[in-house]
């Protein structure tokens, strides 16, 4: 592996999976492939899980992490190729990556979507110019579109609660928030799934569907309660409208994920990548529940990012 930016970077996922589970019994067998070396991890946006999971995947392989906090510590960079730089940008992406690109041997970057300008978002600029300019491998720590780590800790979750004898039925189901969020959760998921080949429903308000770059061929089902039936996973999500692009559109209906909502559910685990707005997205309830794995998501994003980051390492030798 040479990068790592969506679900068509790896090749087969159930070994994937089973290697990343096998990490968790010895994870420090490999710091030998990290000795010496070092990943950067810039953030151009918030983050809890991805910043500490991914500084503790590669510390269990031996490698340095440093980390920036772009929008805070360092100059503010300009995005235009060819930029007549006079205005408040003091450093260009290019000149950033290069830099980088002696301090460390992998970059990993995180750049959510603008949600102002689709056709920026869509087409992956930030993520795409500082690939352009990096000199070493590129880890996406979400981008604009997908979040690659999050979806492979996902399935490592659903992998380690599968159903006996039975092709799991998986619904991600939009959920209601205060303010617009970017689809990347909802995207990649639908991509992990489809590679899964899980019988997986997508379920939201008419308006919220999701780029069908993402979605293409999953069933769409716009009737909450229908779409929770037999449901083994229900993954919660929020995001904004993709057609009216970054715009909430109101809801009648109360999409809350509560107890009753699961009745009719397979006693569904519930599963959802955080931080999550308790009671608007989902009930403390349901959060609090033993068929909750919220708590063993967010485990799993550190063995997501190792198996990766090992993958890396060792094609780098
Ligand atoms: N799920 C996730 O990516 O969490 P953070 O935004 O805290 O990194």
């Amino acid at each position: 592996m040479n990068k790592f930016f969506s679900v068509k970077d790896i090749t087969d996922l159930n070994t994937l999976v089973k290697e990343a589970i096998a990490l968790k019994k010895a994870p420090l067998q490999n710091q030998h492939l990290g000795k010496g070396k070092t990943i950067g991890l810039v953030f151009l946006n918030s983050s809890l899980r991805t910043r500490l999971s991914t500084q503790k995947a590669a510390q269990n392989l031996g490698l340095h992490t440093i980390i920036l906090n772009a929008n805070q510590e360092a100059w503010t960079w300009e995005f235009e190729d060819g930029a007549i730089m006079n205005g408040n940008t003091i450093e260009h992406v290019k000149d950033a990556a290069n830099v980088l690109s002696q301090y460390c041997d992998i970059i990993g970057i995180r750049c959510f979507a603008g949600l102002t300008n689709k056709e920026e978002d869509v087409s992956e600029k930030v993520y795409s110019l500082f690939e352009k300019y990096a000199k070493v491998p590129l880890v996406s720590l979400e981008s604009a579109t997908l979040h690659p780590f999050q979806s492979l800790a996902d399935c490592i979750t659903i992998a380690e609660h599968l159903p006996i004898n039975k092709k799991p039925k998986v619904v991600l189901s939009w959920a209601p928030h205060i303010k617009p969020i970017p689809h990347a959760v909802g995207n990649s998921f639908a991509q992990w799934m489809q590679k899964a080949d899980y019988d997986f429903v997508i379920t939201h308000p008419e308006g919220y569907e999701l780029d069908p770059q993402f979605t293409g061929g999953v069933t769409i089902e716009y009737n909450q309660e229908k779409a929770l039936e037999n449901a083994d996973f229900v993954y919660v999500k929020n995001w904004s409208s993709f057609k009216n692009y970054g715009k909430l559109i109101p809801v009648e209906e109360d999409w809350l994920l509560t107890n009753e909502k699961l009745k009719g559910s397979n006693n569904a685990k519930i599963m959802h990548c955080l931080p999550v707005r308790r009671n608007v997205e989902i009930s403390d309830e349901v959060l609090d529940s033993e068929n909750a794995l919220v708590y063993q998501q967010a485990n799993n994003r550190t063995y997501a990012a190792q198996i990766v980051l090992q993958k890396i390492l060792e094609n780098h030798e």
